[in-house]
């Protein structure tokens, strides 16, 4: 964006594990929460520039990564519902529609945000 002299926007896909912990996942959170941080850093780097840089947290998605983990466990599915208020599991378009919100001129002065698109998950 810089060389081609541009203004712009990135997305970062951090998670709801950048904000919270979870068992036996050590790297993957350490990894989401340092997202964040970047997400942060880099927006304070460039917002001089005309670069936002956000990220968004998902919750858990029905994407095939998470397909796959329910198949291999089905009773994960209903306890993983059990803690979002929502009281469903999230559709990848609703993230898309997220990152395209960040991206569009509606958001202009959303600037190193940490958006959870989660159904309500992390308010625990
Ligand atoms: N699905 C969820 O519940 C969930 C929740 C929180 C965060 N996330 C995050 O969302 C992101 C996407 O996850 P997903 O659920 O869509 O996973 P997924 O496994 O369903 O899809 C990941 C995609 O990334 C591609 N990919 C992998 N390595 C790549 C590389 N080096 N270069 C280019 N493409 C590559 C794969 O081919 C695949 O199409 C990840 O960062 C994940 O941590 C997902």
């Amino acid at each position: 964006m810089l060389k081609q002299e541009e203004k712009g926007c990135i997305v970062n896909t951090s998670s709801q594990g950048g904000i919270t912990g979870f068992p036996g996942q050590a790297a993957y959170i350490a990894c989401k929460h340092a997202i964040i941080g970047l997400t942060r850093t880099a927006s304070i780097d460039y917002a001089a520039q005309g670069i936002r840089i956000n990220a968004v947290l998902p919750g858990v998605i029905l994407t095939p990564m998470a397909k796959d983990i329910i198949k291999r466990n089905p009773a994960m599915e209903e306890a993983m519902v059990r803690d979002i208020p929502k009281g469903r599991l999230g559709e990848p378009y609703e993230i898309a529609h997220a990152v395209m919100w960040l991206c569009s001129p509606y958001a202009t002065f959303v600037d190193g945000a940490a958006i959870s698109v989660d159904g309500g998950f992390t308010i625990h």
